[in-house]
């Protein structure tokens, strides 16, 4: 590695800072701000703009030129070439499996899909309004007490086990919130069918009679899990480090990412995209709603665009974009929300404000109208999201835990009261 430093000078600091600039394999330089702390200073950087947390080897995006690499892989040549399960094992080991591996891998998966019977009665706990991903958040958190003795995290095959349970077990479970929240029975795993087949089987199958998958609609689904499996440092994914870096458990690490998903800046944007487009209603209304996008005392933004890495385009959305037309075409359906989309997209993009602040869609922006078409409510939107980033959030720990770490734990900037003592009540 050369030897570079970058020099810090501290006001009337008699002396001069030498820190340490780190180069990875693509993307900036890091300078190792470590030594602050000795010299009683502290980095400030609120919301983590301009703070590399980790080293990492899963997935890399470059924010300016639109490229987003899982394992150096392009996301959209894994969309277009491979299935969900293929990515979960390249994002896990770091390499594309043989036909070997695959099989072993997909039929390992496939035959963890099963929950435990007890976990049912979790549900019946819930109302059956309650929104599905107050129930995800609830029943991973759950699955702790199912494995949490049988769970050693410094044990490389017990991590390998926990995290097959997670990304197995995580469609049954989602697919278990709509069907408690509609009223249907769940349906159990089939395990002959493939991951994503099998999670619209258990989705929208009931027990009368036997399910029949559209291929085009699994496919899509499949590519929708793809397109969602990892993506760097973002919100959820440092919650479910920080959560791991206290030794905590990988379902219960699962579970906090899954709360920090549900925001609707991060993954429940994409459910805010189907409301605000229902808000608008019609193309006649983009404009005033495009104004109060760029009104600053107005919070109201347009969901499904912006994103503080991408500032050029989400090469997700491009391919999400691309599988809405299929999905829309399959079906025969030429929903208006799709066409209120792209008006939506076409006027924000020549839009002055837009362009200068770097405001393209995301990946939520289209993710949804898709989801609406294949006849998933709004409502389930972020689990989707939540099942797909599961291998994302799982990887992201292994490789914490399977490495040197330390718990993660920030400092502040300090402008409260200095010292005072206490007044008695009769002097106040
Ligand atoms: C995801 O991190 C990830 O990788 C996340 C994700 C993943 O796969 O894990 O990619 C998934 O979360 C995608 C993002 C989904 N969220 C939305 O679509 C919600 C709408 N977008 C915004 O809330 C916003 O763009 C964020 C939260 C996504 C990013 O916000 P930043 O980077 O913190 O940027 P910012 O809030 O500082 O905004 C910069 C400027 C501001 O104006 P100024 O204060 O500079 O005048 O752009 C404006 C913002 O007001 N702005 C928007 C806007 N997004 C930013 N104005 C109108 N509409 C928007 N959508």
């Amino acid at each position: 590695m050369v030897d570079k430093k970058a020099q810090l000078k501290l006001e009337g600091g008699k002396k001069t800072l030498e820190l340490p600039i780190y180069s990875g394999t693509l993307g900036p330089d890091v300078v190792d701000v470590r030594s602050l702390t000795a010299e009683g200073v502290f980095t400030y950087d609120p919301g983590f703009v301009s703070t590399a947390s980790c080293e990492s080897k899963i997935t890399f995006i470059d924010g300016g030129k639109g490229v987003l690499l899982h394992r150096g892989y392009p996301i959209d040549q894994l969309a277009n070439n491979s299935d969900y399960l293929e990515t979960c094992y390249l994002l896990l080991y770091g390499e594309l499996p043989t036909k070997e591996q695959k099989e072993k891998f997909d039929d390992t998966i496939m035959n963890h899909t099963m929950i435990h019977e007890q976990l049912t009665h979790f549900y019946n706990g819930f109302r059956r309004d309650a929104h599905p991903m107050a129930v995800m958040c609830g029943v991973v958190g759950a699955l702790s007490a199912f494995y949490h003795d049988s769970l050693d995290i410094d044990d490389e095959r017990h991590r390998e086990i926990a995290a097959f349970r997670l990304i197995a077990k995580m469609p049954t479970l989602a697919a278990m919130c709509y069907k408690y929240v509609i009223g249907q029975p769940f349906m159990y795993p089939r395990n002959d069918l493939d991951y994503s087949s099998n999670f619209l089987h258990m989705m929208f199958g009931v027990p009368s009679e036997e399910t029949v998958i559209n291929p085009i609609i699994a496919k899509a689904m499949d590519k929708i899990f793809i397109l969602h499996a990892d993506h760097e440092q973002n919100a959820s994914t440092s919650t479910v480090r920080l959560a791991g870096s206290s030794g905590a458990n990988p379902f219960a690490c699962i579970a906090a990412g899954i709360a920090a998903l549900w925001g609707p800046s991060h993954g429940g944007a994409n459910e805010a995209v189907l409301n605000m487009l229902d808000e608008i209603g019609d193309v006649s209304n983009v404009e005033k709603f495009i104004a109060k996008a760029k009104d600053k005392n107005d919070p109201f933004r347009l969901m499904g665009f912006g994103h503080r890495v991408y500032k050029n385009f989400d090469p997700r959305a491009k391919v999400m974009r691309e599988t809405c037309h299929d999905v829309l075409k399959e079906l025969g359906t030429d929903d208006p929300m799709l066409e209120l989309a792209m008006k939506l997209e076409d006027i924000a993009l020549s839009d002055s404000y837009f362009i200068e602040k770097k405001l393209y869609p995301n990946v939520d922006f289209y993710s949804g109208i898709i989801l609406k078409a294949i006849g998933i409510p709004t409502s389930m939107f972020t689990v989707i999201f939540a099942l797909a980033r599961t291998v994302g959030w799982i990887a992201h720990w292994n490789e914490m835990i399977s490495g040197p770490y330390k718990i993660g734990r920030p400092r502040q900037l300090y402008t409260g009261a200095a010292k005072r003592d206490h007044v008695s009540i009769e002097d106040r």
